[in-house]
């Protein structure tokens, strides 16, 4: 069994209707199991050093800054080749890009408000879930 780390997004969090229980479903209903989850506002600090690999780019400020915004509702999932399965079920980094039938096909807006994160790979998953859960 591999782990991974999946995040749903403020947008979703705070549109407040049942979209969050759909994500999950969609989930569950690809095998994952969920060894932990909480939804919480996370602390700056913590975003900044999640989203670390991305600290040159020009997007940085505006992903933390947009991460912070709300509550998310943070994932530690379980699954036979977790990070591959679940990236294909979350789908293109951007929503236009993204397969049909895709989390961020379904539930995406934009480039920066895609619904959901999902590890890139099998130490990027540990990482994140260490950073998230402890
Ligand atoms: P995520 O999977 O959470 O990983 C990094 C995030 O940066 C990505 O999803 C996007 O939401 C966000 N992002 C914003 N702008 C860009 C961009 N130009 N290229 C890639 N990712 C971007």
């Amino acid at each position: 069994m591999d782990q991974t780390y999946s995040m749903i997004k403020p947008e979703i969090v705070a549109a407040g209707d049942q979209k969050i229980g759909e994500i999950l479903a969609i989930i569950q209903r690809a095998g994952f199991r969920i060894v932990n989850i909480k939804m919480k506002q996370l602390e700056r600090e913590t975003v900044e050093l999640f989203y670390d690999v991305h600290k040159e780019r020009p997007f940085y400020g505006e992903l933390v800054d947009y991460i912070c915004s709300g509550p998310v509702v943070a994932l530690h999932l379980e699954r036979e080749s977790a990070v591959v399965k679940l990236r294909e079920l979350v789908g293109a980094t951007n929503p236009e890009d993204a397969a049909c039938g895709t989390i961020r096909d379904l539930y995406g807006k934009s480039l920066s408000e895609n619904a959901i994160h999902a590890s890139d790979s099998v130490e990027n998953g540990l990482r994140e879930i260490g950073i998230i859960f402890g």
